[in-house]
C-alpha cells in the first residue's frame, strides 16, 4: 500500500513538474508572446521592460503597456526609454493596438512589414531612432492612423503612395532621412506643408504641384 501511495505519489511529482515546466505555453498568451518576442529583440540598459515577465497570464499588468477591458492589448509606450535592438515583426499580431510609441531609442534595423497588420493604429511614432530601409507600402493599411512620425531616421526609397488614401491621417512628419523621389501630393498629402518633408535631400515637390507658401521672411 505504501509503495502504491509513494508510486502515485512520484507520478503525482513528475507531472507537477512537467507542468510548470511547460508555464509558458501552458498559460502564454498570444499577444504576450508578441511583446515577449520584442523584448528579446531589445537592449534594455534602464531595465524599463523588467516587469514584461512571460509567465503571467496576459501582458495587462506589464508597465508600459495598456490593454482594453479583453485583455487585449491597446497602447506600448516606450518613448524615450534608452531601448536599442530591433522592431519584430511578431508585433503585427497585437491586432487591437492603437498607440505604438517607440520614440527617442536608439533602434536600428526596418520598420516591419507586418506593422501594416496593425489596421486599428492611431498612432505611430518611431521618430528619433536608426531605423533604415523603406517606408512600408502596408502602412497604407492603416486607415485609422492620425500621427504618423517617422522623422530623425535612416529611411531611404520614396514615399508610398499607399500613404495618401489614409484619410484620417492629420499629423505626417518624415522629415530628417533619406527620402528620395517626390512628394506625393494628392489624397490626404494635400495638406501637409513641406515642413513635414524638410531635410530629405534628394525628396522633391513635383514642378507643378502647389506648395504651400513659404512663410514671408520678416523685414529687418
Ligand atoms: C544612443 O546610443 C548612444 C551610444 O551608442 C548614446 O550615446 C545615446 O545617448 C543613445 N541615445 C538614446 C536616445 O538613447
Ligand atoms: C499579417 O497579416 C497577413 C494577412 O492577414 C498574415 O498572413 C500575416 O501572418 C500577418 N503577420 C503578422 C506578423 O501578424
Ligand atoms: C495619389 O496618386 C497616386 C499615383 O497616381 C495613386 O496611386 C494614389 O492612389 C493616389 N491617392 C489617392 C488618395 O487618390
Amino acid at each position: 500500500m505504501d509503495r502504491i501511495i509513494s508510486l502515485f505519489s512520484s507520478s503525482a511529482l513528475l507531472l507537477f513538474i512537467l507542468v510548470v515546466q511547460n508555464t509558458s505555453s501552458v498559460y502564454g498568451n498570444a499577444e504576450g508572446d508578441a511583446l515577449y518576442a520584442l523584448k528579446k529583440q531589445l537592449k534594455d540598459p534602464n531595465n524599463v521592460l523588467q516587469s514584461w515577465d512571460p509567465t503571467l497570464v496576459n501582458p495587462c499588468t506589464w508597465y508600459h503597456v495598456t490593454c482594453n477591458n479583453y485583455n487585449s492589448v491597446t497602447r506600448v509606450e516606450l518613448g524615450n526609454a534608452g531601448l536599442s535592438g530591433q522592431l519584430v515583426s511578431q508585433l503585427g499580431q497585437l491586432s487591437n493596438l492603437q498607440y505604438l510609441e517607440m520614440y527617442g531609442n536608439n533602434i536600428t534595423g526596418i520598420i516591419p512589414n507586418a506593422i501594416g497588420n496593425l489596421t486599428n493604429l492611431v498612432s505611430l511614432d518611431l521618430y528619433l531612432n536608426r531605423l533604415h530601409g523603406r517606408i512600408p507600402t502596408a502602412l497604407g493599411n492603416l486607415q485609422k492612423l492620425r500621427y504618423l512620425r517617422l522623422n530623425n531616421n535612416i529611411l531611404t526609397g520614396t514615399i508610398p503612395f499607399s500613404l495618401t488614401t489614409i484619410t484620417t491621417l492629420q499629423v505626417l512628419d518624415v522629415s530628417s532621412n533619406r527620402l528620395r523621389g517626390y512628394v506625393p501630393r494628392n489624397g490626404s498629402f494635400a495638406f501637409f506643408t513641406p515642413r513635414s518633408f524638410a531635410n530629405n535631400p534628394n525628396l522633391e515637390f513635383p514642378p507643378d504641384a502647389p506648395v504651400a507658401p513659404a512663410p514671408a521672411p520678416l523685414s529687418s
